[in-house]
């Protein structure tokens, strides 16, 4: 019998697989299941992302090769172009602009380029659970930060300078958050942007949904626009979600001058560039239509309609606060049950219906399940139909 314990990392030994995926693997044995688990969103790749790749592959013999760790120069001057369209401030393509291998790669490599052991990032709570599972991998502690329930899962800004200590490296923001799907407001970010540069404290913003919000009185409001942080914070897009290219991994990362060498470093060391075609997809998208970026919010703004309507008909089981923006709803179980963990385990055995338990995203995710609506109508409709046959419905 082998000694595990051995061979394998203390670091990795303790970490675990995301509760997302595990759900998700589940999920797979149980034919029939409707899965909310994971935030994978229906939509195809638009057709002229595809072509131009296919084009690429047809016609140019570098397709398939490498590109240099930072990516491909077109790229990056199109990324440049992109983020000035979107926030104001110009960024130099050689100096501030990394392609990664999609938000998850890109956080990944940053942790590792900021982190020393014993380290700590603060994150929101509930947070994305995988930030949780990178930081602790690269030795640093992650230290969280409720959100407040009671006023819609808002940030509370005064909470966050109590927790900041000596070994405090970094703050990740992730608006419209997931798990909860709450937009943060222009106000309350800015203050936590003059809370981190009195304290001099990195600010690290995830950003896969920025542009899918769904309400006018609700606009998501981005940091990387105030020019007095730029030297402490770095931007991560990912192509993943508005333009459906979960599959291509590929994202982007803006960072200061003093960084971006140091980020390359770890990136070059892990994978040396983000896959080549990937990158001419990105080209792609970032040059060509972006009608299908409406398409896609009108729709997934349909689907938030709809899981409202059925979490209604259930509020025996669930109570919830209605999201703003990207596609997951956080409610909070009412129906009997032991922990988020047992009360998921639960649903998928006996109802067929796969939620993400809470507890993944953080201390104030227990007692909660996240649901994913960027599934098509009729998942969303079998799920809470079964939920329905299993504890009733209210009408
Ligand atoms: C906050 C956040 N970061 C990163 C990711 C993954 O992004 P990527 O596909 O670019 O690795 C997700 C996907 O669900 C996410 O919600």
């Amino acid at each position: 019998m082998v000694d595990a314990s051995r061979w394998i990392s203390g670091n990795v030994a303790q970490a675990q697989l995301s509760a997302i995926k595990e759900m998700a693997v589940r999920s797979a044995r149980v034919p029939g299941a409707a899965s909310l688990t994971w935030g994978l969103p229906s939509f195809a790749t638009p057709e002229h992302i595809r072509r131009a790749v296919s084009e690429a592959l047809e016609n140019d013999p570098d397709a398939g090769k490498y590109t240099l760790p930072a990516g491909l120069p077109a790229l990056r001057e199109l990324v440049a172009q992109r983020h000035e369209q979107a926030t104001g401030i110009s960024v130099d393509p050689e100096r501030n602009i990394l392609i990664t291998a999609g938000n998850m790669q890109g956080m990944n490599t940053l942790f590792h380029t900021l982190l020393e052991a014993g380290d700590e990032v603060i994150l929101t709570d509930p947070g994305f659970a995988s930030h949780i599972q990178q930081i602790r991998l690269a030795g640093g502690v992650p230290v969280h930060w409720p959100l407040q329930e009671n006023s819609g899962w808002r940030l509370d800004p005064q909470g966050l300078p109590p927790l900041i200590s000596a070994r405090t490296k970094a703050l990740v923001l992730v608006t419209p958050s997931n798990p909860t799907g709450s937009v943060f407001p222009r106000e309350h970010l800015l203050r936590l942007g003059e809370i981190a540069r009195e304290r001099g404290v990195m600010l690290i913003l995830d950003d896969p949904y920025s542009e899918l919000v769904y309400d006018a009185d609700a606009p998501c409001f981005n940091l990387a626009s105030e020019a007095a942080l730029r030297e402490q914070l770095a931007y991560l897009f990912t192509f993943s979600k508005i333009h459906a290219m979960s599959g291509w991994r590929l994202g982007y990362m803006i960072v200061p001058d003093w960084l971006q060498q140091q980020v390359l470093k770890v990136h070059d060391a892990d994978l040396i560039c983000a896959p080549r075609p990937s990158q001419i997809a990105g080209m792609a998208a970032l040059a060509g239509s972006r009608a299908h970026v409406d398409d896609f919010r009108r729709v997934l703004a349909a689907r938030r309609e709809l899981i409202c309507q059925r979490l209604d008909r259930v509020p025996h089981v669930f109570e919830y606060v209605r999201p703003q923006g990207a596609y997951y709803v956080f409610p909070k179980i009412v129906a009997e049950h032991e922990n988020s963990m047992s009360f998921a385990l639960e649903l998928l055995e006996e109802t067929r219906v796969t939620v993400t338990p809470g507890s993944a995203f953080g201390p104030s995710g227990e007692h909660h399940v996240r649901m994913a609506y960027c599934v098509d109508d009729a998942v969303i409709n079998t799920a809470f139909d079964r939920i329905e046959a299993r504890f009733g419905a209210v009408r």
